[in-house]
Parts: C-alpha cells; structure tokens; sequence
C-alpha cells in the first residue's frame, strides 16, 4: 500500500511553515493538490504521487536529504541550543528557514573546530558513518603548539591511552612540518569526545586548530568558504551508501 501522510506535515517538512501557518496559507488559497486549491491542511496525500503546489511552486519530495557544510568556529553541532547558534540554523533549516526541518548533523565537531560536516535526515546513513565498527577514515587537519615525540606516529598507530586512561583505535598520524608548531594530518576512524586534542595532549601538545578534511569517501569542498554549504552530489551520496534519484 501507498504510503500516504498528512498534507502539513508534509510541508512542514519540506521547510515551508510550521502547522499553523500552512493552515493560514491554505485558507489563502497558497496551496494546491493536483491541481485543485486545499483547505484542509489535515488531509493526506501521497508524496510522490499527489502534486503539491506552494505559493505557485511544485514542491518536489525527496525522503531524503544530504549537505555538506564547511562548519566554521563559534557555531554549535547539535540541532538547536538556547544561547549559540546551530549548524542547523546555518543552514536555514529551522522552523523559520527554507530548508526542510529534520536535518541534524552527522556526529559532532567542537564549538572551536572547522571543516567537513555533513547534514542529512537519513539515519541509517549517519548510523553507518559513525559506528567505529564500520572503520569509516575521517581525516583531521591540525596546527599544534609544542614538540612532537619522535615516536609520536608509532604510539597513535599502536592504539593510545589518553590522559584519564581512555583507550582509542589506531589512529595514522602524516607530520607535515615538525619543529615547535607541528602542521599534522590525523586520520581516526572513532569520535570519542575531544578525541584529537586528547590524543594530542597525551603527547604533551595542544592542538591550537582544527579542522576536519574528509569523511570515508566525502571530501571537504574547499570552494566552500567557512559557513557555506551545498547539496552533496549524487555521486558522494551513492559513495555514502545514501538514497539518491541523481
Ligand atoms: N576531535 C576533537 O578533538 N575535536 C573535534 O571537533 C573533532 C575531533
């Protein structure tokens, strides 16, 4: 059977009003289904097979969405918080945004940390990106303060202890200029809290910037300044093992 759902909902999710004012919208006359004016926001239809008109505009269904945002410091990983802003709200997909309202980020990168983070509303997806059990590479670039051990590459490839006694997997460290301010390269195939700086303070370095380059197969757009974003291609959702009509 068809899978049908209410027509606000509906919507709603594709980022264009909250309930009540698709209602209001609807009583305006902004709303069409196959062609006819709705005004019982409450109504379901079939996405995919019913045609849905908003304000003049076919809005198209996707149960599925996938972005790439360059996350740039100062902005919080989660989906809303009272006091910073959100990478959701950086995307304008909030209540008050464009864009549809149940995209979270996969996983987290620190207040203070740029780069790579991808948003999506496929679960599954974001499941199999971070499991540490799926080995999935995300690869870290780094400004650190102070003197690497000579060993340093050795210790995160045998799987190290921080600080408070956390065991991490292996991790594969590329030194790209050594001496007293380090420019590293870390790949890690976990997200423990604070991992990297962890990992890097069990060697008696602070890493002073952060960014994240890539995730498995996806690479940071670096045409994207800090703060920007795009839709990931069809090609990167299908590296992903994500759903794409492209
Ligand atoms: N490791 C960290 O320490 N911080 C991040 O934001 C990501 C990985």
């Amino acid at each position: 059977m068809e899978k049908t759902v209410r027509l606000d909902k509906f919507l709603a999710d594709m980022g264009k009003g909250s309930r009540s004012q698709l209602r209001e919208a609807a009583k305006k006359g902004r709303i069409l289904v196959n062609g006819e004016p709705e005004k019982k926001t409450d109504r379901k239809i079939v996405p995919g097979t019913d045609q849905v008109v908003f304000d003049g505009i076919p809005v198209c269904y996707r149960k599925y969405e996938y972005y790439m945002l360059n996350k740039p410091q100062g902005v919080v990983s989660a989906t809303e918080d009272s006091r910073c802003t959100t990478v959701v709200d950086l995307l304008g997909a909030g209540p008050e945004g464009d864009l549809r309202r149940d995209l979270f980020p996969v996983g987290r990168l620190d207040k203070d940390t740029e780069g790579l983070l991808i948003l999506t509303n496929d679960g599954d997806m974001a499941h199999r990106l971070l499991s540490p059990r799926n080995h999935v590479d995300k690869v870290y670039y780094a400004r650190v303060s102070g003197r690497l051990p000579e060993d340093a590459a050795a210790v995160m490839a045998a799987g190290m202890t921080l600080q408070d006694g956390t065991r991490v997997l292996p991790g594969k460290l590329k030194v790209l200029e050594g001496g007293e301010n380090p420019r590293i390269l870390l790949t890690i195939q976990e997200g423990k809290f604070h991992q990297v700086k962890r990992m890097f303070e069990a060697l008696a370095c602070q890493v002073v910037y952060l960014k994240r380059i890539s995730m498995g197969p996806v690479v940071l757009d670096e045409s994207l300044k800090p703060g920007e974003y795009r839709r990931l291609t069809g090609e990167e959702i299908r590296l992903l093992g994500g759903e794409t009509d492209e």
